[in-house]
């Protein structure tokens, strides 16, 4: 059985089926801090069988004892943490004590229960010099921002570990940007408030639930002037983990690749993509730049492709259509609740 924390939210969701599909029992653990719990119902359909599900805090080291104790878990994938670099800056203490603490509580448990094989969710984010494209693995590191540098630190925590103790298991998935949906619309990402991300703020303003998208500078060093970023479908993304769990279980020792697609679109690329799938008019005004953003980065994917046999396989127009149903989908339950 595989512990999946975090496995309510968006990319951890999407895993989960993908880990059913391929035999494997579930046990999530999720505080629903940022996800809600009709999620594991929807799983139940996905999965055809439901995951056990404890709603409780990867921070709580009684906890994760008594589920160690309890089922026979043989890998940790670790989803749960905070995710907006914003809300990092503000709040940087929360950042670290969620990201930071709870991965080590979660490791130090795996621990006492004699359990060594981790899938950690690290992010592009680490890179420190992302002009440098394409990214690759042994790219420069560095943080610009809290949310950036607890992936660090917690990277670095893990290869400590694993340079200590040499029969852990450890993957360092680093994801560029995850969009989509799952292509029956019954999961997908369910931002708080005002989305940060492109996409599901597109899809906001495709359905007419905000009047405009502001894209933030169009004087970039770039074809069009708009940013360029490493867009992977979600369900891409779970596979990825899959591949990387197969991979430790038949490998062993610390895998650390990047996961994206190895092509950059433009933020007006996506938008003219977005309108193809949905069929609407997507109003747009050129603002200034977002403090911090960079002009373009994408991944170099060939490690995963050579070391996991992993590749993506759904492009931006069905990353788009997914992301449509699942925002319709989301505006029917809206109205309907
Ligand atoms: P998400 O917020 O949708 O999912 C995280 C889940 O963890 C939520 O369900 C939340 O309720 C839960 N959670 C948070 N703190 C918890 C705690 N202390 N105990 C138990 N549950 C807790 O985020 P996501 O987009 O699915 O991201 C998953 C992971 O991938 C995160 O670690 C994130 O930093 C990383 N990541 C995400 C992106 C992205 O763009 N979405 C990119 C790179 C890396
Ligand atoms: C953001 C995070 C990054 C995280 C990544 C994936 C910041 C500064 N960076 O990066 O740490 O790893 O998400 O989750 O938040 N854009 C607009 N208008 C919008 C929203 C975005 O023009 O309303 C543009 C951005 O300027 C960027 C592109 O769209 O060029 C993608 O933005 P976004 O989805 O936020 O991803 P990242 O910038 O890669």
């Amino acid at each position: 059985m595989i512990l999946v924390t975090g496995g309510t939210g968006y990319i951890g969701s999407h895993t989960c089926v993908a880990l059913a599909q391929s035999g494997h029992d579930l046990l999530i653990l999720d505080n629903l801090c940022n996800s809600r719990a009709d999620v594991v119902d929807r799983l139940e359909m996905l999965c055809g069988k439901r995951p056990v599900f404890v709603k409780g805090d990867v921070r709580d080291a009684a906890l994760l004892a008594n589920i160690f104790a309890q089922y026979r878990i043989t890998a940790v994938m670790h989803f749960a943490g905070f995710k907006a670099v914003g809300e990092s800056i503000e709040m940087p203490l929360a950042y670290y004590d969620n990201n930071v603490n709870g991965t080590l509580e979660l490791l130090a448990a795996m621990r006492r229960a004699n359990l060594r094989t981790f899938v950690f969710s690290s992010s592009a984010t680490v890179y420190s010099d992302p002009d440098g494209v394409p990214l690759r693995e042994d790219s420069p590191r560095s943080a610009s921002n809290p949310y950036g540098r607890s992936k660090l630190i917690i990277e670095d925590i893990l290869a400590d570990l694993h340079r200590a103790e040499p029969d852990w298991r450890i993957a360092r998935l680093r994801y560029f940007n995850p969009v989509g949906a799952h292509e029956s619309a019954l999961i997908g990402e369910d931002p708080q408030g005002n989305p940060n991300n492109l996409m599901p703020f597109v899809a906001q303003v495709a359905i007419g639930q905000r009047e405009f998208l502001n894209i933030w500078g169009n004087d970039f060093a770039t074809p069009d002037g708009t940013g360029r970023r490493d867009y992977l479908h979600v369900v891409d993304l779970a596979k990825g983990h899959i591949a990387a769990l197969d991979y430790l279980n038949l490998q062993g020792g610390m895998l650390t690749v990047n996961l994206g697609t190895g092509r950059g679109y433009s933020v007006l690329e996506v938008v003219k993509a977005f309108e193809r799938a949905s069929g609407c008019v997507i109003p747009y005004k050129v603002g200034t730049r977002r403090p911090g953003d960079i002009a373009q980065y994408w991944a170099d994917p060939s490690l995963a492709y050579e070391l996991l046999g992993w590749k993506y396989r759904r492009g931006l127009d069905q990353m788009c259509r997914d992301a449509w149903r699942w925002q319709q989908q989301c505006d029917k339950r809206g109205t309907s609740d």
